[in-house]
């Protein structure tokens, strides 16, 4: 039977562009999928379909499009546009990138929420919801925060700890506070339409589900099994209904109700993989309906409980046909040189800027690979690590291969490859790719690959990598080609060499698709697959004896250490340069001396300088997009701003003490743009709102921030 695979990756909120973590589980995901696409079973190839989507609905986006002055749809397109240039960046090959907010979407989570409905495990309750009385509507659970009920973990949202993972009712927050007011939220009673997770039929059903060998990892058995207690008595109801105005998919028979984002996020899946079907000609129902058909889904350690116990309960009790065959891939974070990296502030690597800086999208994929394994382990990237992983594996060890072999063959052969080889050659093939036990080398790979543990299988092929150099070292072509009565030899280790660099580019195209890519073409060489690796069948060698390649060109360049400067922004060293900012003001003219002042009482100028200078500072419009309150901190508010970039900053100022936060939300301000992000205790500021402030603080303690004329947009450069 040939396997069907129906993949998918977190569909991530549709309300910022992608940050360094959503490419580190596409990457992952892409890997394996790729991987996937070479596989035969029996004399097909196994059919792979690689769906994402944007998950649309809820509050922050309803408020977020509100602050723009255009509709959430119009949001959502927005930030559904700037998709492509991640995706195509770091060659990851989704089939289709679809929208919860569709047609297909709604008519599935209604179909499914009619099926729970008939079933018995739908339920009403009234009951006390949050209701921000500054702003006069319900608060959504990630417009309130709080402290953990569970471990404590301060500035947590109302839905579930990105902490400790669990999950839980807003209402239980310790000191909750709404983001948009800072206001304490008061209870008002609703109606709710919950789904009765609480019922005997849930717990057996997931116990069984999740005890079933290689269904999911033994870490995540464990977890939520500690979720569901001895009997289910831990497992409560869940509230799938939210209040209008509430951007989302109307509850059928229920008016101004709507889904909760999170009901029809997961069915979103479904959607983008019906959705594609439609546009392929293909039987949605009937692929669902195979047995041959797999459902797999790549998420984060922080939404277990939504993928865990609610998707696979709804989909039991609406008879979803791949309930059995549901698998749930869980990853840990990526954090940033031991840091963690907050998946809604964006912090970390820039993957745009990873690129802008002309960095090879391959790298990142084979260091993420190198480090993953499949467990639930966070993964953290160094710089000095991934260009000494870099550089030392791809071009020290594979890269190197061809380019130390493939120019002879070139010139001294007219580019054709040697038609028969040598017992010598033969016998150093199989050195490098069958083990001493007897076992070809590509068939742990394989394993390893199919296992997520990516890790693994690019250690074993590097030492295939190893085994060939020193072959080339032992042989040493170079000194060959000096001698002509060494042509034969010369051509015997060139041809044996591309031959174990073919193998090798094969097992590596999962994670480096580009550089296959070229290979390929530059080995004049067919689509490659998996089988094509195999020693028993000869399939390595044989269609390349006698073959004609092109010429050798780079095929990747070595990581410059600068690159990864630039990439981070080395943040202690330009502390120390950047120009004061607000918030630091104080803390600086502690300990410097008194600033000079004039006559006038002001500051005395600062000593000229040229135009060049000036234009060194990059001053752009951004709008606030929001603005909270900062735990912890009696001087400063936390900014989000949008300078036009396609992403949003994260910006701390020292304006607490002049400003509500509900006051600047929608406004617009002077932003240093280029200015060095910053470390700071609450986390990365990654620029400087600009502020005027009196140089007497304490007799004149106002900081005041700019706002420019109408007419002004996000992105404009200030000169
Ligand atoms: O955590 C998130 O980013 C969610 N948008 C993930 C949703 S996954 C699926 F359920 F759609
Ligand atoms: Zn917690």
């Amino acid at each position: 039977m040939t396997r069907k695979l129906f993949v998918t990756t977190a569909l991530p909120y549709a309300n910022a562009a992608f940050h360094i973590g959503h490419m580190m589980e596409y990457i992952q995901a892409d890997i394996w999928v790729r991987f996937q696409r070479m596989q035969r079973d029996g004399n097909g190839l196994r059919e792979v379909h690689f769906v994402g989507a944007d998950d649309t609905h809820g509050t922050p986006i309803m408020i977020a499009a509100e602050k723009e002055g255009i509709t959430p749809q119009e949001f959502v397109a927005k930030i559904a546009a700037g998709r492509a240039q991640y995706l195509d960046g770091f060659h990851i090959a989704f089939d289709n990138w679809y929208s919860t907010d569709s047609p297909e979407n709604v008519e599935l989570s209604q179909g499914i929420y009619r099926k729970l409905r008939d079933t018995g495990l739908i339920a009403t309750k009234v009951v006390d919801r949050f209701f921000d009385p500054v702003k006069g509507m319900f608060l959504a659970d990630r417009n309130i925060k709080g402290e953990c009920p569970k471990c404590g973990a301060k500035d947590q949202y109302g839905d579930n700890c990105e902490v400790c993972g669990a999950a839980y009712q807003p209402t239980e927050l310790v000191n909750p506070f709404s983001v948009f007011t800072g206001s304490t939220p008061i209870l008002k009673p609703s109606e709710q339409y919950f789904f009765k997770l609480s019922d005997p039929r849930c717990f057996q059903f997931l116990r069984d589900w999740l005890n079933t060998p290689g269904r999911l990892q033994p870490e995540m058995v464990n977890k939520v099994s500690e979720w569901l207690g001895e009997a289910g008595e831990k497992l409560a109801d869940w509230d799938i209904s939210r209040d209008a105005p509430y951007f989302g998919i109307p509850i059928p028979d229920a008016p101004g109700k709507f889904f909760y984002v999170w009901l029809d996020a997961p069915v979103g899946y479904l959607a983008s993989l019906k959705n594609y079907c439609e546009k392929k000609g293909m039987d949605f129902n009937a692929l669902l309906n195979d047995p041959a058909t797999e459902q797999i889904h790549f998420i984060g350690k922080d939404i277990v409980s939504f993928h865990l116990l609610f998707w696979p309960a709804m989909l039991k009790f609406a008879d979803h046909p791949v309930i059995d065959k549901l698998k749930v891939n869980v990853h840990g974070h990526l954090t940033v040189n031991n840091e963690k990296m907050s998946k809604s502030r964006g912090t970390g690597i820039s993957p745009l800027r990873y690129l802008n800086l002309g960095m090879n999208p391959e790298w990142l994929r084979y260091y993420i690979a190198f480090k993953l394994n499949s467990k639930v382990e966070d993964l953290d990237f160094t710089g000095e690590d991934f260009v000494a992983r870099v550089n030392s594996d791809l071009i020290g060890k594979f890269v190197n291969i061809a380019s130390r072999c493939a120019g002879f063959i070139t010139k001294k052969f007219d580019g054709k490859l040697a038609s028969s080889l040598s017992d010598n050659a033969q016998a150093w093939i199989k050195r490098a790719l069958v083990t001493e036990a007897g076992a070809e080398r590509q068939a742990s790979i394989a394993a390893h690959f199919e296992a997520r543990e990516f890790g693994k299988a690019l250690r074993e092929i590097m030492e295939v990598a190893d085994i060939t150099n020193q072959y080339v070292d032992d042989n040493k072509p170079w000194v060959l080609a000096k001698d002509e009565a060494k042509l034969a030899e010369l051509h015997d280790v060139c041809t044996t060499a591309l031959i174990l660099f073919r193998q090798l580019t094969i097992m590596l195209s999962p994670v480096l698709p580009g550089v296959a890519a070229n290979v390929r073409k530059f080995l004049n060489d067919a689509e490659l697959v998996w089988a094509d690796t195999e020693v028993s069948t000869g399939a390595v060698w044989n269609t390349m004896l006698g073959r004609t390649i092109g010429a050798y060109d780079h095929l990747m360049k070595r990581v410059e250490p600068k690159m990864i400067d630039d990439l981070f922004d080395a943040p202690a060293q330009q502390a120390a340069a950047a120009p004061a900012a607000k918030p630091e003001k104080a803390a600086k003219a502690k300990a410097a001396p008194a600033v000079a002042v004039t006559e006038t009482g002001i500051e005395v100028i600062a000593p000229e300088i040229s135009v060049d200078d000036f234009f060194k500072v990059d001053l752009r419009i951004a709008k606030i997009v929001n603005c909270e309150h900062v735990e912890g901190s009696d001087k400063l508010l936390r900014l989000t701003l949008d300078a036009g970039e396609g992403r949003m900053r994260n910006v701390f100022s020292g304006i607490k003490s002049m400003y509500q936060p509900e006051d600047l939300i929608g406004k617009l301000t002077v932003l240093v743009a280029n200015l060095a992000p910053r470390k700071m205790k609450f986390g990365v500021s990654e620029g400087m709102v600009m502020a005027a402030s009196a140089v007497d603080e304490k007799a004149n303690p106002g900081i005041y921030i700019l706002n420019p004329w109408p007419g002004a947009t996000p992105g404009m450069r200030i000169s």
